[in-house]
Formats: C-alpha cells, sequence, structure tokens
C-alpha cells in the first residue's frame, strides 16, 4: 500500500512537470511539438478559394502536395476549442511556396527531414524550407494542422523550425499471426504519416502463415496463406510501399521462413 502511494505521488509530481514544462499559451498547438515554435501575436487569415501549393516536381513529393492541398481546402476542420484569435484585415492566402535545397536525397535512415516553415501575418505567402522533400512532407504535415474552420483559416505570423529527435520513428506489424488487408496497412501508413513517423517495420511472414506471393515459389503462399483472401499480391505490395513513400513511410519489409523458431 505504501508503494503504491509512493507511486501515485510520483506520478503526480511527473504529470505536474510535465504538464508545466509542455505548457503553451497558444491556442493551436502542432502535434508532435515542433523544436521551435514562434507565435508572437496569434491571428488568423484567410484562405483564399483558389489557394495554391508551388513546389518542385517530385515523383513522391508532388502526390503528397496534391493530397494536402486537397486536404486543406476541403477538411474544414472544427477544433474542439475554437482558438480565441482574431483574423488579420490582411488579403487572404494565396499560396505556399515550398523550397527544397537536395530534391535526390533518397528516404533512408538518418535523411534530413528538418524543415522551416512561416506563415505570413500581412503578405501573401507562406513558406516552407527544407532539405529535402521527406523534410517538405513534414513541413506539409505541420501546415495542414494550422488550417481550420468555415470559411478556411490558417494561422497567420507563425514561424517552426523543426527537426526529428529520432531518426528511426516507427511500427511494426505482424502479419503473418493476423492478416491485415491492403487497405488497413495504409491507413495504418496514413496514420504514420500524420503523426510523422517514418519507418513501416512489416513483419510480412513467419512460421503462422506466409501471406506473400512470391511467384517464383508459389507453394509458399499457396500452402503458407491462411485463406486464397489473405495473401499480398505483388501488385499490392507494390501498391504499399508506393503509398508509403508518398507520405513519407519507409516499408521495411520482414520475411521470415515457414518454422523459423527464434531463440
Ligand atoms: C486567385 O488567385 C489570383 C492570383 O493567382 C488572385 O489575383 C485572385 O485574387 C485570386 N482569387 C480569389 C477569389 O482569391
Ligand atoms: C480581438 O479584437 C478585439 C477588438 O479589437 C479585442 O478586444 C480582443 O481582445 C481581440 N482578441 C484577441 C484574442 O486578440
Ligand atoms: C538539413 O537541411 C537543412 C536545410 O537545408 C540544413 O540547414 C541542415 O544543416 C541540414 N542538416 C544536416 C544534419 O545536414
Amino acid at each position: 500500500m505504501r508503494g503504491e502511494k509512493t507511486f501515485s505521488f510520483f506520478l503526480l509530481l511527473f504529470f505536474i512537470l510535465i504538464s508545466q514544462t509542455t505548457a503553451t499559451n497558444y491556442p493551436i498547438n502542432v502535434w508532435p511539438k515542433p523544436t521551435t515554435f514562434h507565435w508572437p501575436n496569434p491571428k488568423s487569415i484567410f484562405l483564399s478559394s483558389n489557394f495554391t501549393i508551388s513546389h518542385p516536381y517530385h515523383r513522391y513529393l508532388t502526390p503528397a502536395v496534391d493530397r494536402y492541398r486537397h486536404l486543406i481546402l476541403s477538411e474544414h476542420h472544427r477544433p474542439i476549442i475554437t482558438p480565441a484569435i482574431n483574423l488579420t484585415s490582411s488579403i487572404p492566402l494565396q499560396s505556399l511556396i515550398i523550397s527544397v535545397s537536395d530534391v535526390t536525397s533518397p528516404l533512408a535512415h538518418g535523411v534530413n527531414e528538418s524543415y522551416s516553415l512561416s506563415t505570413p501575418s500581412g503578405g501573401s505567402s507562406a513558406y516552407i524550407t527544407a532539405g529535402t522533400v521527406w523534410g517538405a512532407m513534414r513541413g506539409l504535415e505541420t501546415f495542414s494542422q494550422l488550417v481550420y474552420g468555415n470559411p478556411t483559416r490558417v494561422a497567420a505570423g507563425v514561424y517552426i523550425h523543426d527537426l526529428p529527435i529520432f531518426t528511426h520513428r516507427g511500427v511494426v506489424l505482424d502479419t503473418s499471426r493476423n492478416f491485415y488487408g491492403v487497405d488497413h496497412l495504409l491507413r495504418l501508413i496514413k496514420a504514420m504519416s500524420m503523426n510523422k513517423l517514418n519507418v513501416f517495420h512489416w513483419h510480412i511472414t513467419d512460421s503462422h502463415s506466409f501471406p506473400l506471393v512470391i511467384p517464383s515459389e508459389p507453394k509458399l503462399a499457396g500452402k503458407g496463406a491462411y485463406s486464397n483472401e489473405m495473401m499480398y499480391s505483388p501488385a499490392d505490395v507494390q501498391k504499399i510501399v508506393q503509398y508509403g513513400m508518398e507520405h513519407g513511410v519507409r516499408v521495411l519489409p520482414e520475411i521470415d521462413m515457414p518454422g523459423n523458431q527464434n531463440l
């Protein structure tokens, strides 16, 4: 009993400390918390109905930009507590301009994911500058979290600089013990990107079931999958990997052979 009380006391102390160190008085908070968040004079600005995002063309960044532009213009997110901020008298925000210094860096372990984001308190453009397209995607996620309401408003006069503390931020999912359909995996990847996680460790197969179709060895899935419906075709895998790239999530496959017993 005494141990429990001491434990409760420290837990309470912990939460008090946490709530004090993370307390901000900002009317909008970004998740995960950026390393630098300056919003000296909280106001909002209307978003133009013909809002555009300019960016360098890139196989994976371009679909991400299209997705975020659609989300930003159509979501009309209503926060539980409406931010108590006044509108600027400025013209609506016309554009978000993304610049990337190196568009060739692949989504590899330790890739530079830093970005800076500023929204104007007066002008017509917001800016994201990033070292790589992957950093630009994190910046887009942050920008989308600054947008709310109907008609749509954006937090004005914000400056953010952000970079991850951990290079590997992942989720493991075992589809051998429990099969999950392709749509479920895509939904997981989408949720990961909203939380700026970057590695989907896909434990595809094991001794429990072998849902991965390998065309040169058809018996593996043929005899190893739980059923004919519970398999991933090469096209499914390609779709999952591509969806991951468009969300800044690297798919790390783990293929264990049937009968493998880990000690
Ligand atoms: C649409 O964008 C153009 C600039 O590209 C701007 O001049 C115009 O005012 C915008 N229209 C609206 C309704 O915001
Ligand atoms: C909004 O503007 C009104 C009128 O100028 C002012 O009284 C109020 O304090 C402002 N609210 C905030 C949150 O700045
Ligand atoms: C990441 O990219 C930014 C922007 O280009 C740059 O300022 C920073 O130095 C880079 N970080 C590392 C660790 O290379």
